[in-house]
């Protein structure tokens, strides 16, 4: 990948995350704090994708900083990866709420907000152009395999996704958290095997370039 590539696709990147940012399509996008586009490596051969911002998320306006986000980075770690090598972002961009009594909650996005925010993830898909995608979740991995997803059964096995870019799922990392006693290391277990498989592909020696990104046309 040469510099220029690089410095374009940031700057790509850039220039959408200020279009999502005046975004205001569903009733999220007022009452958040910000939009929370997504970050990390332009470059990056493996892109993960959650569900939506958090609490912590929203307040910063990064991807993945609270509870979940540290055991993320865990899992990245795991297989030598590191936020740098990656790039972070999730299937909407403003943190879905629940209003109760106890104050404003978290809650999954619902289909139109999934929709509605669906441009802005195809435009990221199609600036990085991953090698591969990690879909974190039944409702980011729903959304690029269909509602007939079942996590449980389904998970752990490649699948095609945008631009034929190959999908892996696995288990949200803030689901791990929820589990108890001995269920969270069965649960970690299979997150290992399938963070394993990503490892492997992501070893696979990568397709020659296309000419045009060799670099042999540049200056
Ligand atoms: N959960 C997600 O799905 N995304 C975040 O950014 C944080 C928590």
């Amino acid at each position: 990948m040469t510099t220029r590539e690089q410095t374009e696709r940031a700057r790509l990147l850039a220039e959408a995350a200020r279009i999502a940012s005046a975004c205001r399509k569903c009733a999220i996008g007022g009452e958040r704090r910000n939009n929370v586009y997504g970050e990390g490596n332009p470059c990056a051969r493996l892109m993960v994708i959650g569900e939506g911002p958090g609490e912590t998320e929203d307040k910063l306006g990064r991807p993945f900083v609270g509870r979940a986000g540290e055991l993320l980075d865990k899992m990245l770690a795991a297989i030598g990866l590191s936020r740098e090598d990656v790039y972070i972002c999730n299937i909407v961009k403003c943190r879905p709420t629940l209003r109760t009594p106890g104050g404003l909650r978290n809650r999954a996005p619902d289909p139109i907000e999934i929709a509605n925010c669906r441009a802005f993830l195809d435009e990221q898909i199609a600036v990085l152009r991953p090698a591969l995608i990690l879909a974190l979740g039944a409702p980011s991995a729903k959304s690029f395999l269909g509602p007939a997803f079942a996590i449980t059964k389904m998970r752990g096995r490649w699948y095609e996704g945008p631009h034929g870019i190959p999908i892996m799922v696995t288990f949200h990392p803030a689901y791990v958290l929820r589990q108890t006693g001995g269920e969270i290391n069965a649960v970690k277990r299979l997150v290992w095997n399938d963070l394993k498989q990503v490892r492997a592909r992501l070893d696979e020696p990568a397709p020659e370039p296309p000419i045009e990104q060799a670099g042999l046309f540049e200056g």
